[in-house]
């Protein structure tokens, strides 16, 4: 194509105005329809928002343990229960047993970047909740000897979960925006809240006030009270 004719780049530039008003369109369809696309992705926004404030509660926790001051047992044990139950049978499993399997069916390769690795940080989110779980056992009997092991577990929970959220946020749900439809959205809508009904009545708040209720409790350290009082 001549860029020196002008005339020559009309037939193109025609087409890309077309191609652009087609996108336009299907976009400006799906909006009007009374903006209800991506809400499924918004629902797995809010829930990656109290999987976030476990996350600060585990680096909260990191601190103290590096100033060696003692976490109470009860608290680790929630932790581990919250991270079980909402961040892995929640939230991974809306993704895993909805999402994914509609992407999948809609043409997203299920090898590769984007849902093998997302699947594969679930196992390994897994994976660091049980070595958490046992390494609580090992500092709940003896704080010395698995307060090392206790840090290096959380440390890795902190690195996953921002940046596995990171890529499900500015990658996977705009390409979900982009490749499902009004009713395949609908459709996630209805099975979200069946999976949610398996958890029971109003999981969602009773997960958002553990995660509320562990963020204080850590917050009030009576190691780190002692030091701050005047000498
Ligand atoms: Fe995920
Ligand atoms: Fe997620």
């Amino acid at each position: 194509m001549s860029v020196g004719d002008g005339t020559s780049l009309v037939p193109f530039l025609k087409y890309v105005c077309r191609l652009a008003s087609a996108h336009v369109s299907h976009y400006d369809e799906q909006r009007t329809k009374g903006d209800v696309l991506g809400k499924a992705t918004e629902v797995l926004e809010r829930e990656h928002q109290v999987i976030q404030r476990a996350v600060a509660v585990m680096a909260r926790i990191v601190e103290q343990l590096e100033l060696k001051h003692s976490i109470d047992a009860d608290i680790l044990r929630e932790l581990i229960r919250f991270m079980r139950e909402f961040g892995d049978q929640c939230h991974h499993g809306k993704e895993e047993s909805y999402l994914f399997p509609l992407l999948e069916n809609k043409g997203v390769p299920p090898t590769g970047c984007p849902l093998a690795a997302l699947k594969g940080e679930h196992v390994k989110g897994r994976q660091l909740t049980d070595d958490l779980a046992a390494a609580a056992v090992v500092y709940i009997a003896n704080q010395e000897n698995g307060r090392v092991h206790l840090i290096e577990t959380l440390q890795g929970l902190i690195i996953l979960y921002p940046a596995h959220i990171w890529k499900e946020e500015y990658l996977l749900f705009p390409m979900t925006g982009k490749v499902l439809s009004v009713n395949d959205d609908e459709l996630l809508m209805q099975q979200f809240t069946v999976a949610e009904s398996g958890l029971g009545l109003n999981a969602h708040g009773t997960y958002e006030a553990l995660v509320d209720d562990l963020m204080r409790r850590v917050g009030e350290c009576p190691q780190c009270s002692m030091e701050k009082l005047p000498r």
